[in-house]
């Protein structure tokens, strides 16, 4: 059937004839939103590169929690800008590191709240890199102990998952043994399995002050051009054992969300990362776009792609929309 007999117009018509042929939806509760914690009391502060994205101490988490609560939002994930950086990035799994006593913090003020840590070393070590460094080059094997213990000293913590973001070879299976080891068998992994060297980044470092000092990330992040690659990387990571599969960053690389999708069928999440939040920020901010719409329109193009949740920082704003809409 074709036009004149068939008219695709006839279904756009009315606001309720396209809501029921919507095919895809969003709710709140996809939605995990990113917290940066830093040392200190009553701290607030707004990175300057992610208007509207605060730095903050841990006794305002609560409040934080509760607005999320609030607005149907339901999961965090958390980063720690800590006191201190050395060279083996310890300060990420002491027992009174910042994440550690935000996640305490987040289980006994609001214990319905989902609790998913960022598990890496770029935040915590002096030299910046996701791993420690053996002359100069970030070593794979050295590193996946480390990260074992920062995973487990989350979980010990209260963390309801874990989300690995290191990209070493074989992390999701060392955390996932040491984890079971100490009869944590029902914590999930949620693996940045596809995660690319991003420019995208650029914000996300200004808020977690971890920049590189030296070189890049190109020796364990993955190469832009490569999809197979990225089908490749999922695969191991589920043969691991992840629970849950990352795409990072979202709409520059929806074609690698689509393929992931496609190809696996376990849960798959999307990073909406820094670079792409701020670029909607700041060109709404001259006027040049309209920032909610266009705000929506990506973040439903992450969830057509195939994300069945998506961690953004747009994740308040988008819920609140949502929920006035109602
Ligand atoms: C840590 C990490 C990064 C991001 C999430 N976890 C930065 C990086 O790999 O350099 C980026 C998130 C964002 O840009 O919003 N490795």
């Amino acid at each position: 059937m074709v036009f004149p007999e068939y008219r695709p117009r006839r279904m756009r018509r009315t606001a309720t004839m396209r809501a029921l042929i919507r095919e895809t939806r969003m709710t709140a509760d996809q939605f995990i939103y990113p917290l940066f914690i830093i040392p200190g009391k009553n701290k607030r502060e707004e990175v300057s590169s992610m208007p509207g994205v605060f730095r903050i101490s841990v006794d305002l988490l609560e409040k934080e929690a509760r607005e999320c609560l609030e607005l149907g939002v339901n999961s965090l994930l958390l980063f720690g800008i800590p006191e201190t950086k050395d060279a083996m990035g310890t300060s990420a799994h002491i027992k009174d590191g910042i994440v550690q006593q935000a996640i305490r913090e987040l289980k006994k003020k609001v214990p319905e709240m989902l609790v998913i840590t960022d598990v890496c070393l770029c935040e915590y070590t002096s030299h910046g890199h996701c791993g420690c460094l053996i002359n100069g080059e970030v070593d794979n094997d050295s590193t996946l102990e480390i990260l074992a213990k920062i995973a487990l000293s989350h979980v010990e913590a209260g963390a309801d998952m874990v989300a690995p973001s290191d990209m070493m070879d074989g992390r999701v299976a060392e955390i996932r043994a040491t984890l079971d080891e100490h009869n944590f068998e029902m914590v999930p992994i949620m693996a940045y399995s596809a995660k690319y060297v991003s420019s995208f980044y650029g914000p996300f470092r200004d808020a977690a002050d971890s920049a590189p000092q030296s070189g890049n990330r190109k020796g364990y992040q993955m190469d832009p051009a490569n999809i197979r690659e990225a089908i490749r990387e999922v695969s191991l990571d589920i043969d691991e054992g992840a629970d849950i599969v990352m795409v990072k960053p979202a709409v520059a690389y929806l074609d690698v969300l689509a393929a992931v999708r496609q190809e696996f069928d376990l849960p798959v999440a999307a990073y909406h990362v820094s670079g792409e939040y701020s670029m909607i920020k700041a060109a709404a901010a001259n006027g040049w776009i309209d920032g909610d719409a266009v705000m929506e329109e990506t973040l439903l193009s992450i969830k057509r792609a195939g994300a069945d949740m998506i961690i953004t920082y747009f994740a308040k704003d988008m819920a609140r929309i949502l929920k006035n809409r109602r």
